[in-house]
């Protein structure tokens, strides 16, 4: 047990005002908030500051400007390439003037469809630096996808890339943004496009722009000054996979988001001036935006943003080889990412030859972390690998072995402890604790700590259902228990999302673009259990009547997953069965599916249908 850590999460539950406000002053502000917490107007309420100048401007007025901020690794090209906090400066003025003479200001939306390059981190700060309201697009989303964001986001510019760099796959990305902008009912009159030498994009439309022309054309422009930014204004909006089809965009502002990213470096990571730290994840999900962009650049570290995979980029050494290279001190990735080094490497060679450098310990998020891949990522590394939980609507973790603060307490299976600012519950369909060692819903109790979401853009009675539930409590949609010594357990979700290789999809979605497929009377999409992604989806489909023996409807169902969600929805199965396991009241039995699809021991529950299809469907799999 740490003391430090203790004393800090008591502080910030029970004088929270006191615990917060320190911590804002490892923020800049323009000017100082009134208060920490404000029950209506939320945290730093009266503040104002410029994110982006907290991340650059500042550490080149302290004389830091010679130092590393953002290097560039990227085995899919070749490149290594470090920019200095004086050159990101540049970089980032110059990204401010080509938005500002498209007329970008502040509050207006950017839309971010681009790959891991430096020009898209360029491209986030420069926004946080005008005020404008970025809103990165992962770039395994399909058109479809992109288009609901467009529309939700009304953007004024959205900016891309001609290809991102998938492995040994070049991803032309210009024909999906075409699609996707000529679909979406808001139009996007301008559409800036930076060519990469791996692939030349057709700039054929009227809205299209050449990026580098236009950087060119505006290089004696002004860069426009640091707007300065009220506490709750907006820094961006992300896209997450609720419960439904339609994507929620999770708001972030500015004051709370700066002080918690700051904070969890210093006393999470144990990152601060003239550290390296490296999250390899990508920026279109919320730890990229939070690890990869901002939290190291606001305590002025380096950060490391890497175009490549764990494995095949070009070996399984490559993780291990940039953390030396780049003398990585906290590290940061996902369980899938383990497993598929793992999976290539099983006695740890390349790791046991290169060795980790400097790197002080190993964070993993995004899924759960099963206990043997910990173990063999502990045993071969030597480190120290810390589970920590999260969500895109938090913004940074909730659940942790704060190993800066000295707590390096952990145990297989479980997230660690609650993070300081966060006071988690488990309880019952009633809303009441439960002992522990019993699972139930885990919820946060309000007000949630700062960084976290205060609303859903255009939808804040979505915000609000997170609330309902459980009165006076945050829902996070995730199951869970307390041990006997207050680790906390996440098991996995109480809805239909599933996390696949980290990503964060939505089986209902999926159910829904399946069922409208031609022959599909009806179907089930489920979470498979799998060795490297940690689940992958999974179809079931009941044909309707005289579409049975039609060959085309399994590839059917699969390209249409892929095309309209997009290929990192990984559908890849699809079980065509005569009937799907139903209670009498017609509830798909999706718990009995997923146990028989993993190969469980099942027992066919009483409120069944029909008991013979459990069977049926166990043959259908077997069969395949
Ligand atoms: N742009 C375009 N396509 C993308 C993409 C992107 N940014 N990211 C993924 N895709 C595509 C992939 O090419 C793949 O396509 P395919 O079906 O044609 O092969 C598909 O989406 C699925 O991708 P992925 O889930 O990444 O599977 P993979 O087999 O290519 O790689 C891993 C498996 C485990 C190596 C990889 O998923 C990984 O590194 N995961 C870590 C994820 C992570 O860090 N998440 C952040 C949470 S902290
Ligand atoms: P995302 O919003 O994409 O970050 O996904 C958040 C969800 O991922 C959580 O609600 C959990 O279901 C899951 N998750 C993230 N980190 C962990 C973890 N360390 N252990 C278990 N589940 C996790």
């Amino acid at each position: 047990m740490s003391e430090a850590y203790e004393r800090a999460w008591r502080e910030s539950i029970d004088s929270r005002e006191a615990f917060w406000s320190r911590a804002a002053e490892a923020i800049d502000w323009i000017s100082k908030p009134a208060s920490a917490w404000n029950e209506t107007r939320g945290w730093f309420a009266g503040g104002t500051l410029n994110t982006a100048s907290n991340c650059i401007d500042r550490h080149v007025t302290a004389g830091r400007g010679d130092a590393a901020a953002l290097i560039y690794d990227s085995p899919v090209t070749g490149t290594v390439r470090s920019y200095s906090y004086t050159e990101l400066q540049d970089e980032v003025g110059r990204v401010a003037a080509m938005l500002a003479s498209l007329g970008v200001g502040r509050g207006a939306r950017v839309i971010v469809y681009m790959p891991m390059i430096p020009e898209t981190v360029f491209a986030m700060l420069a926004c946080a630096r005008i005020g404008a309201v970025h809103s990165v697009v992962f770039g395994g989303f399909a058109a479809l996808e992109l288009a609901k964001r467009i529309d939700d986001a009304t953007p004024k510019v959205l900016l891309t890339a001609s290809c991102g760099i998938e492995g040994s796959r070049t991803i032309a990305y210009k024909p999906m943004v075409d699609e996707a902008v000529d679909l979406a009912a808001h139009k996007v009159s301008q559409v800036v496009v930076l060519q990469r030498d791996r692939l030349e994009a057709d700039l054929g439309q009227a809205r299209d722009l050449d990026w580098h022309r236009l950087r060119d054309g505006t290089l004696a422009d002004p860069v426009p000054e640091a707007a300065a930014m009220a506490s709750d204004d907006p820094l961006y909006i992300l896209y997450t996979s609720g419960t439904t089809g339609v994507p929620k965009g999770v708001v972030r502002e500015n004051g709370g988001h700066a002080v918690a990213l700051a904070w969890s470096m210093a006393n999470i990571y144990g990152i601060g001036a003239g550290d390296t730290f490296w999250a390899a994840s990508d920026v279109g999900w919320v730890v990229g935006h939070s690890y990869i962009v901002y939290a190291p650049l606001l305590v002025g570290a380096t950060t490391v943003l890497f175009e490549g995979k764990p494995v095949g980029t070009p070996d399984p050494g490559t993780f291990w080889r940039t953390i030396v290279r780049h003398g990585v001190k906290s590290f940061f990735t996902a369980p899938t990412a383990i497993r598929a080094i793992r999976k290539e490497d099983p006695e740890a060679k390349l790791l046991k030859e290169i060795g980790t450098g400097a790197c002080r310990a190993i964070f993993l998020a995004g899924e759960r972390a099963d206990p043997d891949t910990i173990d063999w990522l502990e045993d071969h590394s030597g480190l120290p690998v810390i589970d920590h939980w999260w969500q895109t609507e938090l913004g940074w973790p909730g659940v942790a072995s704060c190993f800066a603060l000295g707590d390096l307490r952990r145990k297989r299976g479980s997230a660690g402890f609650p993070v300081p600012g966060y006071e988690f519950a488990v309880l019952d369909d009633d809303g009441k604790p439960v002992p522990s060692g019993q699972s139930g819903s885990v919820v946060i109790r309000t007000p949630l700590a700062p960084g976290a979401f205060r609303t859903l853009w255009n939808n804040p009675a979505g915000y609000d259902r997170n609330f309902a539930t459980f009165p006076g409590y945050y829902e996070t949609g995730d199951a869970g228990h307390f041990d006997s010594e207050g680790f906390l357990n996440i098991m996995g979700r109480t809805d239909d999302i599933i996390n696949v290789a980290g990503h964060r999809l939505s089986t209902g979605q999926m159910e829904q673009i399946v069922a409208q497929q031609h022959g599909v009377a009806e179907c089930a999409v489920i979470g498979a259990d799998d060795a490297i992604k940690g689940m992958i989806p999974v179809a079931f489909v009941v044909p309707r009547a005289g579409a049975e023996d039609d060959a085309t409807l399994h590839p059917r169902v699969i390209a249409a997953v892929r095309a309209e969600l997009g290929a990192v929805a990984a559908l890849k199965t699809a079980y065509i069965v005569q009937q799907l396991p139903k209670t009498r009241s017609g509830k798909i039995l999706r718990n009995l599916l997923r146990k028989i699809v993993n190969g469980e021991q099942f027992e066919t529950p009483a409120t069944i249908e029909d008991p013979s299809v459990p069977a049926a469907i166990a043959k259908v799999i077997a069969a395949v």
